[in-house]
């Protein structure tokens, strides 16, 4: 076995290629899991393994920023088959509450399987003795159990990025049992919300027969799988953001003034709205688009002193029903742009591409009002960051009851986008709402958020399964 005392096992590397230079580089990409995991990597000799991005590729581990990345290769067929089938066109529709229908395609799942054994794998040769191992997300649901299989030495997490469905919907599935007893292979399962867990809890009783107690369930011994009797803990961890890094940002002179500049740039609109998502299908893009128009079709709303920006970061463009967003979404924008503009004036401004932090940051600290609309969404972290740049605790957040992060930020303006009337009501109402009122609210969301931030959070998840490791090593 491997020298790594932790192990991250992600569907993707926490890096992009950077190949502005004259060598291809690797740099760490700013996401929140990487920064929440970084120190514990730093510390305990950690190893992430993970794919580069890229098809077919044989890439060498290398070290980026204290960090072990061990690069998993996909092949273009499994990327076809593996990633933008099965994950993305099967599961993350089907646990989206079938937003659009999911696929189910056999030969998908027969690369799903072979593509998570090759993770397994290169788990077990990665990991040292007693090793904990953290596996994440939908993509990779049967390495926990392949994990135990193959280790059953390791202390074995896996953490769900993205809701978990009703049975009533998870059942259609044709390989639930296998993936059910996939998660059950870890020591500890964790969700974003408590209704996620219940319901993984209740697929498991419903499909599997196995006994639950509380948020424990007995997971009987599998002579086929190779794996002994164990108990598996599933229950609620909420991610979060690095909240005081956020917020340091959002202070700093070079940040505060391109907020600036940015408003000036857009015309110095009396009121800014802003919209920030990955192009998909589950964010509720058009519905608040709809929303928009109509509240300037009604008067509600003035072109000339309102404008929205949408960004809308490229993602997963070669499925279809992601390429079916995209041009709806911008048949949309065309739509209320061609009735609203006037020379000078432009109610909507749309990008599909992405931006730097510091740009994020700028743009979190210029909007009056965010808007979040998801239609289903595990947590949905942009909400979160909006909250934790906003040191002056002014402006307003629009947050779906249907994202996670509707759990801790109860103080935001809370809608079903389902709802359009309701919808635009709650839009007014944000725009409308006192700054008292405002700041009592942005500032009890950013007390939250700074106890709740992504340390936090990594913390009680990595403490749970230690805790759990001792609970066993005493009861064995
Ligand atoms: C969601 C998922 C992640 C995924 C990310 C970007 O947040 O929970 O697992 O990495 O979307 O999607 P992509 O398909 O580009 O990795």
């Amino acid at each position: 076995s491997g020298g790594a005392d932790f192990v991250v096992v992600a569907n993707r590397l926490p890096v992009d290629r950077d190949t502005s230079g004259d060598t291809p580089q690797w740099t760490t990409s700013p996401g929140g899991l990487v920064t929440a995991l970084a120190p514990v990597m730093r510390e305990n000799s950690g190893a992430w393994i993970g794919w580069a991005g890229v098809p077919d590729e044989e890439i060498a581990p290398f070290d980026v920023d204290g960090m072990h990345l061990v690069p998993v290769t996909l092949s273009a067929q499994e990327i076809i088959n593996y990633y933008e089938g099965f994950s993305n066109a099967t599961l993350w529709p089907l646990y989206h509450d079938v937003i659009v229908p999911p696929e189910f395609h056999r030969a998908w799942w027969e690369s799903y399987v072979h593509v998570n054994r090759r993770f397994a794998q290169a788990v077990a040769l990665e990991a040292a003795a007693g090793a904990t191992v953290w596996i994440h997300d939908y993509q990779l649901q049967l390495v926990p159990a392949l994990v135990r299989a193959l280790r059953p030495d390791v202390s074995i997490g896996f953490f769900n990025h993205i809701p978990f469905p009703s049975v009533e919907l998870f059942a259609q599935l044709p390989w639930r049992a296998q993936i059910l007893t996939g998660l059950l292979g870890a020591d500890l399962i964790g969700f974003q919300r408590p209704a996620d867990a219940a319901n993984f809890r209740r697929a498991a009783r419903a499909l599997l027969s196995v006994t639950s107690r509380g948020n424990r369930i007995s997971v009987p011994a599998d002579s086929e799988a190779g794996t002994e009797a164990h108990v598996a803990e599933a229950r609620a961890f909420p991610i979060s953001v690095d909240t005081s890094a956020l917020d340091a940002q959002a202070r700093e002179p070079e940040i505060i003034a391109r907020a600036a500049e940015i408003r000036e740039e857009l015309g110095d609109p009396e009121l800014l709205l802003l919209g920030v998502d990955r192009m998909d299908y589950t964010k509720g893009i058009r519905h608040r688009l709809k929303a928009f128009g109509e509240l300037l079709a009604d008067g509600l709303l003035d072109p000339e002193k309102v404008t929205l920006v949408q960004i809308a970061t490229p993602s997963r463009e070669r499925i279809d029903q992601y390429q079916q967003i995209r041009s709806d979404v911008e048949l949309s924008v065309g739509r209320i742009n061609g009735e609203f503009s006037e020379v000078g004036i432009q109610p909507i401004h749309y990008f599909h591409h992405s931006y730097p932090r510091e740009e994020m940051t700028a743009l979190y600290r210029a909007a009056d009002v965010l808007l979040v609309t998801a239609l289903r969404d595990g947590m949905n972290l942009v909400a979160k960051e909006y909250v934790a740049c906003r040191p002056q605790e002014d402006g307003a957040l629009v947050l779906s009851e249907f994202a996670g992060a509707a759990d801790q930020l109860t103080q935001a303006v809370l809608v079903n986008p389902h709802n359009i009337d309701g919808l635009k009501a709650e839009i007014v109402r944000a725009v409308a709402m006192d700054p008292r009122e405002q700041r009592r609210r942005m500032r009890s969301m950013r007390r939250r958020l700074f106890r709740e931030d992504v340390q936090a959070w990594s913390q009680s998840f990595l403490s749970e399964l230690e805790a759990l490791d001792a609970d066993k090593d005493r009861t064995s």
